[in-house]
């Protein structure tokens, strides 16, 4: 690969993105807003909605409150609860042809990051009436979406708040990306109460999904002061709250601060990106169908050693702006203090080393694919080979 064709479109691209605007969702947060939803449907003009979700949220009956409220307020609805984790073309299809048989004029997304995702290619296919996959890249959808509400169930992809939606083509066992402003949600409902039976392990991996959002863009090449503000936003509540929505899954205060964080460091990564972190782990995901936070967590603390010679500036002032260290400390230090803080926050919430899956065999295949997804992509600070990659993948594997 050639590093200075990647350096000129990175800094190209950072030029070209200062002149696209990216909205943000507008944010409804705090218990009891689900009420909120029919008045803002009706402010709208709407009248059937299309309701994504998935069937394991349907039997824990997290979305029957939903359907109580429509109903009261007569207003005709369609749950579409085929969504599997790792959204495919086919399911989006699927979503589309019910969108469009039941003349839905807009969506209510309640879930976690597959299913808003799911519900953004749906979005995206209705409107430009094309097949997902023929909407993959950046920009072509270009097209308002049917009027969008994303409530996640879960606190970390910030798939609420971003520009994207992540697809899987099963047949090609890759996972693809459509990046355009349109796909930011009209609304982020971020009530604490729908993340309250979280199981622990999910609390702990997607609350890592959102620390690598916030720490990966931190260290973009495409950072602003303001993504480098919400990214801080994030990480502060993270790295506090996380240990107690983990310890305690009831803890209204520390789940609100989780939904808060994941919303944040959305706002961070939708403008400044992320990193090799991401690269990787979604090649994971795609192979294996390793959870995506899991893959993020257990690869975190690797790519951060990996970037530090390049980065420890931005380490050491994260440490002094997020209280681990006195100022007056060296910068070598003080990137220390992160790093040993990032490490002591997988291990508080049990974030294992390795992966079980990862086949020695499967390594040069996901280091190309991985180099490839960054590669003019992902603003990294630091350009990674495919040979550093296969040893960092080496370090996580068990086997
Ligand atoms: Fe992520």
């Amino acid at each position: 690969m050639i590093s200075w064709l990647h350096h000129l479109v990175i800094y190209v691209r950072k030029y070209v993105n200062k002149l696209i605007h990216i909205p943000l969702p507008a944010l409804v947060t705090g218990s009891n807003h689900l009420e909120d939803v029919p008045e803002l449907l009706q402010r709208h003009g709407k009248s059937c909605v299309f309701i994504a979700t998935d069937k394991g949220l349907m039997q824990l009956g997290l979305i029957k409150p939903l359907l109580h409220l429509l109903e009261e307020k007569g207003i005709k609805f369609y749950v579409f609860d085929g969504i599997t984790p790792d959204p495919t073309i086919e399911v989006i299809e699927q979503g589309r042809c019910y969108f469009t048989e039941n003349q839905c004029d807009a969506i209510v997304a309640l879930g976690g990051g597959s299913v808003i995702d799911c519900a953004k290619g749906v979005a995206a296919s209705v409107t430009k009436n094309k097949s997902i996959a023929s909407l993959a890249g950046l920009f072509r959808v270009r097209k308002r979406l049917p009027y969008f509400i994303a409530i996640p169930t879960t606190a970390g992809t910030g798939s609420e708040t971003t520009l994207v939606a992540v697809v899987t083509n099963s047949q090609q066992q890759q996972k693809f990306t459509v990046i355009d402003p349109c796909l930011v949600p009209a609304v982020a409902l971020l009530d604490p109460a729908l993340t309250i039976g979280l199981p622990r392990q999910i609390t702990a991996e997607t609350g890592i999904d959102a620390l690598t959002h916030a720490i990966e863009s931190y260290i973009s090449k495409h950072a602003t002061t303001l993504t480098r503000q919400y990214g801080l936003n994030a990480m502060q509540r993270i790295f506090s709250a996380l240990p107690s929505a983990y310890d305690d899954g009831s803890n209204v205060a520390a789940r609100n601060e989780m939904l808060l964080a994941s919303y944040y460091a959305g706002a961070a990564f939708t403008r400044a990106s992320i990193g090799y972190v991401h690269a990787m782990a979604h090649q994971l995901g795609a192979i294996y169908h390793i959870p995506h936070g899991r893959a993020n967590a257990v690869l975190l603390p690797h790519i951060l050693e990996f970037s530090k010679n390049k980065v420890i500036d931005k380490y050491a002032e994260l440490a002094v702006l997020l209280g681990f260290i006195d100022k007056e400390e060296s910068q070598p230090v003080q990137a220390q203090a992160f790093l040993g803080r990032v490490k002591t926050l997988l291990e508080q919430i049990n974030i294992p080393q390795y992966f079980e899956q990862l086949q020695p065999r499967d390594i040069p295949n996901i280091a190309t694919r991985a180099i490839k997804e960054a590669y003019c992509e992902y603003p990294v600070p630091k350009m990674m080979s495919e040979a550093q990659c296969q040893a960092i993948l080496h370090k996580v594997s068990k086997v």
